[in-house]
């Protein structure tokens, strides 16, 4: 299932089928755990000793690997898994059923930005992480998720930070500086994705500035780096060879013949200077938060 569909692509094939996503999404959530567990601690210091929190949305979960991290965080509130793919919804259900969550792990499915119209309820803590930049409107959905917050909850939205690295300027193979060219290409692809969504709509991204237009106040952000050395574990290894298989596979026609055939060396597992085997793979990526009150007057 596509969480959207649109039509006519310019260059690379922008329409993202979330449920071929699952596993991969759920890897990189895994890997992130560390991250992700002193993310909702200071999420729950934002909110204060004194506020009980009871109910927590995750809007865009994917696989539920963060609504998970909330069940633990809050242990007296229910964590609840929204998006729009019933397959990602089951995979947070499985999840959550496995760490002993399951009696205070929901999900709804809901396809936004209707989705925000009734139905989602209400909560001390709104989460979305790397959801928002999928809607056209970034502004309406920040509106819809601050729509969603009880008097003095919180909104936090993981939006940004720094493209994730992973390999030495210079690997031996090709012309040094692969990674900054599939920055570039990452990019555009990323603004194709952007202007074909429905309703897409332009906007300074100054999140700060688009929460206070929200209506919430003490709006500030904190960015958490993840820092895995060489070298990789087996599983952050296979993150990273699925992460460069799928740059190979969608993107190949905008890399020139020289860098797709190091892509090629790099996603063969056979191959002793691919990512699977290669002692100097490591992976260092940064996300930022923005975080903003609901404190009516
Ligand atoms: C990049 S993934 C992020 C998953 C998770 N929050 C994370 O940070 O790893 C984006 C998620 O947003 C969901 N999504 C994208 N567009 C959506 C829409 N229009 N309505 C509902 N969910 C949507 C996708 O199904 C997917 O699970």
């Amino acid at each position: 299932m596509s969480a959207h569909s649109h039509s006519g692509h310019a260059h690379h094939d922008t329409d993202i089928d979330w449920e071929v996503m699952a596993s991969h999404l759920e890897t990189n959530g895994e890997l992130q755990l560390p991250v992700l567990r002193a993310t909702a601690a200071r999420l729950r210091d934002l909110l204060g000793p004194d506020r009980e929190v009871r109910r927590v949305l995750d809007v865009g979960s994917g696989p539920g690997v963060m609504t998970c991290v909330f069940a633990e965080t809050f242990p007296t509130a229910q964590a609840v898994a929204v998006d729009g793919a019933p397959g990602l919804l089951d995979r947070a259900l499985a999840r959550a059923g496995r760490l002993g969550l399951g009696g205070r792990v929901a999900v709804e499915r809901a396809e936004l930005p209707a989705g925000f119209d009734g139905g989602l309820g209400t909560a001390d803590l709104v989460w979305s992480s790397r959801a928002v930049h999928h809607l056209g409107d970034q502004q309406a959905a920040l509106d819809g998720l601050a729509g969603l917050l009880r008097p003095g909850g919180v909104l936090a939205v993981a939006e940004g930070g720094l493209p994730m690295r992973f390999l030495p300027r210079d690997i031996g193979l090709g012309r040094p500086g692969l990674q900054a060219r599939l920055d570039v290409i990452q990019e555009q692809w990323f603004e194709v994705m952007r202007t074909e969504l429905p309703g897409s709509t332009r906007v300074v991204e100054d999140w700060p500035a688009m929460f206070t237009r929200a209506g919430l106040t003490g709006v500030g952000g904190f960015t958490s780096l993840l820092d895995l050395p060489a070298p990789l574990s087996p599983a952050a290894r296979a993150y990273l060879h699925a992460h460069l298989s799928r740059l190979r596979d969608s993107m190949a026609e905008a890399l020139d013949a020289e860098d797709r055939a190091t892509l090629d060396v790099l996603v063969d597992p056979e191959a002793p200077e691919g990512v699977l085997q290669r002692p100097d793979a490591f992976l260092l990526s940064a996300t930022t938060v923005f975080t903003g009150v609901h404190q009516p007057r």
